[in-house]
């Protein structure tokens, strides 16, 4: 059986943002397990962030855990001079740190529109930059990958898909989409790659309050052409391998792993 540090990432270090529950959880003990050094970031709630910790080097792994609010510029430059001292560098972010505040776009207020611009699209860019930076700082490490730094963004279908009494995050995701775009654009001549991974449904606290009940969970899936509901473990796998040499020849693209959301399944049976 392959030792945990004889993986994909071998040798490499990753940031994944937002990462002591949900997806990415899921992602950072994946991207751990293909054996890069991780870094376990968290907003609230030490205690679950050290609990990942500890699993990951349960396994074998490497891991640490550091606080930051991702929308914060003095936060996330903290983070990553304190990831930088421990690791010595970077060489893969997961922008996964996100949230929702729902509301009826006539009653959505200014705070609930800034609170999810700021974190789900003004903490993707504040660490890509911290990331770039560092990339460009430290120039290609040919030993460890042939790219000089990956970045993925964690979009959603909704980046595509309109949603009523969700503006503020659909137009956040649509934002993470451009930005991802540009970015890729203007620094693929350097070798940094940028790519985004939208989720659609996947079984986790953000939309316990759908897939919870019956009735919940039957609407869902009649979203779901594939029949069922997401799990993590889908969307680690795809990020293990956006971040891996597997997809060298991938940058600006983003991958839909949503069981089908996108294929608007109400025309199967209209139009
Ligand atoms: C949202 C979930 C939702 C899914 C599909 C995700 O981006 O965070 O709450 O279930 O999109 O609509």
């Amino acid at each position: 059986m392959a030792k945990t540090n004889d993986g994909v990432l071998k040798g490499q270090r990753a940031l994944v943002t937002g990462s002591s529950s949900g997806i990415g959880r899921e992602v950072v003990k994946e991207m751990a397990k293909a054996g890069a050094s991780v870094v376990v970031n968290y907003r609230r709630g030490g205690d679950k962030a050290n609990e990942v910790v500890q699993e990951i080097k349960d396994a074998g792994g490497e891991a640490i855990a550091l606080q930051a609010d991702v929308s914060k510029e003095d936060e996330v430059q903290d983070m990553f001079k304190k990831m930088i001292e421990v690791y010595g560098s970077i060489d893969i972010l997961v922008n996964n740190a996100g949230l929702q505040r729902d509301a009826a776009f006539h009653e959505m207020t200014l705070e609930q529109w800034n609170s999810v611009i700021s974190v789900d699209l003004g903490g993707q860019f504040l660490c890509s930059r911290e990331a770039v930076r560092e990339f460009l700082r430290r120039g290609m490490v040919p030993e460890l990958s042939s790219a000089m730094g990956k970045i993925i963004c964690m979009s959603s279908v909704h980046d595509g898909i309109p949603w009523a009494g969700h503006a503020n995050y659909a137009a956040s995701k649509g934002g993470v989409s451009m930005m991802m775009k540009t970015l890729a654009q203007e620094l693929a001549p350097n070798r940094i790659r940028a790519n985004a991974i939208s989720p659609g449904a996947i079984k986790t606290d953000i939309n316990k309050s759908v897939w919870g009940t019956p009735e919940g969970m039957k609407g869902l899936l009649t979203l779901i052409p594939y029949g069922r509901i997401g799990e993590v473990s889908d969307i680690a796998k795809a990020a293990v391998w956006l971040a891996s040499d597997e997809s060298d020849y991938v940058t600006g693209a983003t991958l839909y792993v949503d069981g089908g959301m996108m294929l608007y399944p109400s025309f199967r049976t209209g139009g």
